[in-house]
């Protein structure tokens, strides 16, 4: 264990100058007051003030090895000896390793990557790629999604981040989700919404099925409210897609590698996207990175024409060498295996804090990636924080991550769902630590239910 040294002033000096000189994302700039992290090893990350926090978030959902991993710190030093920087004309040995590890890794005949800076730009290259390979041109994406920040991303985006950038790219139409707690149609079980295929379907007949390139969807929903798919929904989409040649996009930037206990989350529905887009877990945001890895057909027509898109930082050596060592240590470690392990264990505990606390409308999930839904009603289902709710409406769930995080537990939540995403190396004491702390914060809840 790294010794914590502790510089209280050092830290209060960090926030002041970045409350004055940093722009923080997705944030009231006035309203922000960030912790001054000093250090960080396995699952825990820690302040100037000495204080570990337990990491059930892995920040944005990315860490997924934990902090400080040795074998991939070890491969960025020796990276950064060898060759630190080089450009995206050049063969590095790096960068073919990683390309050629994704398609052993990745399922069925994916096999060609396009390397980016992160998540966000390997959606926009997907559905670039999507238009040209299949000369159409709508996008269709679905409402309770996140794609990234940059223009076309932030167009496919279902949630109101969506709003400030609108009016966005052109083409890309809407989808409801699969949301089965919550169905948006309002429909019993089975609903044609959440079943996918016949949904699609009636969408194209308005849309026209020859002017859709793609359909892209978070495999399991990430940050709007982890919702894994009903069984047979992505299959059914796939269906619908091979029916009428459109491209199945898989935007596993949060729920690939290993995140659902499974390599990718589509290993979990035996589905093969045309182009699966992946970051954050890659290499766990030691150095940014993110890919766009296509299905054999693509790569095969894609050989023969111009690419018409490009990046200075496309395959960094230091983001690649980070990603093989970050895979090869996901392999020898089990990790995968873990999180899976790990999940049986959170279906379990979760379920146990479900019986005890009524503001828990339903729990969610699969290997490392789970959601609690806090209701102020169980009958009515009234969410404890509205849809897009800020401010005092936010009160209940910002009132419990606060108290969770005195308690030493870092949370993300989103609106009225708790997140629970902890790296997947996560040990089974750990794992408790977090619960009993979850537990504690979940009384705060409670309070509000009605
Ligand atoms: C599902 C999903 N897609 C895309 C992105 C965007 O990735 P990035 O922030 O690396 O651009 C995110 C980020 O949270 C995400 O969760």
């Amino acid at each position: 264990m790294a010794t914590i040294e502790t510089n209280s002033e050092l830290g209060r000096q960090i926030v002041e100058d970045a409350k004055r000189h940093v722009l923080y994302s997705w944030s009231v700039q006035d309203a922000i007051n960030p912790i001054a992290v000093a250090g960080a090893e396995g699952r825990y990350f820690w302040d100037y003030d000495g204080k570990r926090y337990l990491d059930f978030a892995s920040q944005l959902v990315n860490v997924s090895i934990g902090y400080g991993h040795p074998k991939v710190v070890d491969a960025i030093k020796r990276q950064a000896e060898q060759l630190c920087t080089i450009g995206p004309p050049m063969a590095t040995e790096s960068r073919s390793r990683l390309g050629k590890l994704l398609s052993e890794v990745t399922p069925g005949d994916l096999s060609m990557s396009f390397f980016t800076n992160g998540g966000a730009e390997a959606n926009e290259n997907a559905i670039k790629l999507a238009r040209w390979y299949t000369g159409r041109h709508k996008v269709i994406a679905r409402y309770r999604s996140y794609h990234g920040a940059t223009a076309g991303a932030i167009t496919l985006t279902g949630d109101p981040r969506r709003w400030p950038a609108e009016p966005g790219i052109p083409g890309v139409v809407r989808m409801l989700d699969p949301y089965t707690y919550r169905c948006p149609a309002g429909h019993p079980d089975p609903c044609p919404v959440c079943s996918g295929g016949p949904h699609l379907e009636e969408l194209l007949q308005y849309e026209g099925a020859h002017t859709v390139a793609a359909v892209i969807l978070e495999t399991v929903t990430g940050t709007n409210g982890i919702i894994p798919p009903p069984p047979g929904y992505l299959q059914s989409i796939r269906e619908v897609c091979d029916k009428y040649g459109i491209l199945l996009i898989a935007d596993e930037v949060m729920a690939g590698f290993g995140r659902t206990g499974k390599w990718f989350a589509v290993d979990n529905y035996d589905v093969v996207p045309d182009i699966l887009t992946v970051a954050k877990g890659i290499n766990s945001g030691y150095v940014p990175l993110g890919a766009m890895v296509v299905r054999e057909p693509i790569a095969e027509w894609v050989r023969s024409q111009f690419f018409a898109g490009g990046l200075t930082y496309s395959g960094h050596p230091l983001a690649c060498a980070s990603a093989v060592a970050s895979i090869e240590a996901f392999q020898e470690e089990g990790i995968v295996e873990n999180a899976a392990a790990m999940g049986e264990v959170f279906k379990v505990e979760l379920a146990k804090l479900a019986e005890k606390h009524p503001s828990i409308g339903e729990v969610r999930g699969l290997g490392c990636f789970w959601g609690l839904e806090l209701v102020k009603n169980r009958e009515t289902r009234e969410p404890l924080v509205p849809f897009n709710g800020g401010g005092e409406a936010a009160k209940p769930v910002v009132t419990m991550a606060k108290h969770a995080l005195s308690k030493g537990l870092y949370l993300m939540s989103h609106w009225n769902v708790v997140m629970v995403c902890p790296p997947l190396n996560i040990t089974r004491e750990e794992l408790d630590e977090g619960i009993a702390i979850l537990d504690d914060a979940l009384s705060i809840a409670d309070e509000f239910v009605v």
